[in-house]
């Protein structure tokens, strides 16, 4: 009897262990989502920029400041005014004192790799906005697709001259989005070239994007080419003018063809002059807004859907690239001023 009924006591012991198990299981493998323990209001994005040389960046400040007000979150931004030692400083100052999630628009695309480990370590995800970081695992990549403005912008130049001799004044050196279009434009350039029709008599970086540089270069690329040159490849459009300045003091602004990018207010209004054929239009209204949200989601521990990977050296960053828009003399109304990225008055008084 006293067998039997241990037996069965037993029994019961192991039918009520196995009902219990999978509750119990389930509280102890299911932590609580990071999403309940921050509150939007709680949330600080770090917003470290390179500078804010070009008109864009204002832009970039003001739109990613609007955003993120608009969504409720705190702000702090830091310009370094081209200068790595400075973002870095700027940029752990901002990590010790206390932000949720780090957006950065590197100056020097390998310099900020040390950055991204420190916030890592500080439990702090990373956004590379706009520019890649390289050799380092960068959470997000969100950017315009700068390897498709240099496919546009050789498109269009090689339907205007399919033939010549080509000058390609790339951006800086230390910005990936450079080596990236650069890889664009040639990925167009080549059968050209590979047929003869094409010679890229001039091929320079432009340090630090400075508009001086590029002038420099330009100057040099016509005087080393007896002023043979039949189209201008510049990395944006504040490079682009400063092409344009070398091409007018040997009275061929406007009869060689230049590209450029940013659609900047003074690159619009050298296509309506007849001096620069083409720019890139990025909205940095999308950009911005896109930004600040996704920044809270990278906060919040939410999950995110990239659209793609860009190799940055060290891994595949999960990134989402939004696509340029080529802006010509055609379609400027359709675009920048449709957008309200400039006002038809600025473009044409
Ligand atoms: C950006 C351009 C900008 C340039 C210089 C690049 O990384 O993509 O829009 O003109 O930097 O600041």
């Amino acid at each position: 009897m006293n067998k039997r009924f241990l037996l069965l006591s037993g029994w019961v012991m192991i039918i009520l262990l196995i009902a219990c198990t999978p509750d119990e299981k389930i509280k102890e493998v299911t932590p609580p989502p990071e999403t309940e323990l921050k509150r939007i209001e709680d949330i600080k994005i770090g917003f470290s920029m390179d500078t804010l040389q070009e008109d864009r960046w204002f832009k970039d400040r003001n739109l990613f400041v609007e955003a993120a007000e608009k969504a409720g979150v705190k702000v702090e931004v830091t310009v370094a005014n081209g200068d790595d030692v400075k973002q870095v400083w700027q940029t752990e100052k901002m990590i010790s004192e206390g932000i949720d999630v780090l957006v950065v628009v590197p100056h020097n695309a390998e310099s900020m790799a040390a950055i991204v480990e420190r916030a890592h370590d500080a439990g702090i995800k990373v956004l590379s906005y706009d520019r890649l970081v390289r050799n380092a695992e960068v959470d997000l990549y969100l950017s315009y697709d700068n390897e498709k403005i240099g496919i546009l912008q050789a498109t269009a130049m090689t339907a205007l001259v399919p033939k010549g001799n080509y000058v390609y004044l790339g951006g800086a050196d230390t910005d990936y989005n450079a080596h990236l279009m650069k890889q664009g434009v040639f990925k167009v350039l080549k059968p050209y070239i590979d047929r003869g029709d094409i010679t890229v008599v001039f091929n320079q970086w432009t340090k630090d994007w400075v508009p001086e540089v590029a002038k420099t270069n330009m100057k040099t690329a016509l005087e080393v080419n007896n002023q043979q040159v039949d189209a201008v490849i510049a990395g944006n459009d504040a490079t682009a003018g400063a092409a344009i300045e070398a091409l007018a003091a040997h009275n061929l602004a406007g009869s060689v063809p230049v590209a450029g990018q940013d659609a900047d207010l003074a690159g619009v209004k050298r296509i309506v002059e007849g001096t620069q054929n083409l720019t890139m239009y990025k909205s940095i209204d999308d950009l911005s807004e896109r930004a600040v949200e996704l920044a809270i989601k990278l906060a919040m521990g939410e999950e995110i859907q990239e659209d793609r990977t860009i190799n940055n050296g060290k891994i595949n960053v999960p990134s989402i690239l939004l696509p340029p828009v080529p802006v010509n003399l055609t379609n400027i109304k359709e675009t920048v001023i449709a957008d309200g990225f400039h006002e038809e008055k600025d473009i044409y008084q």
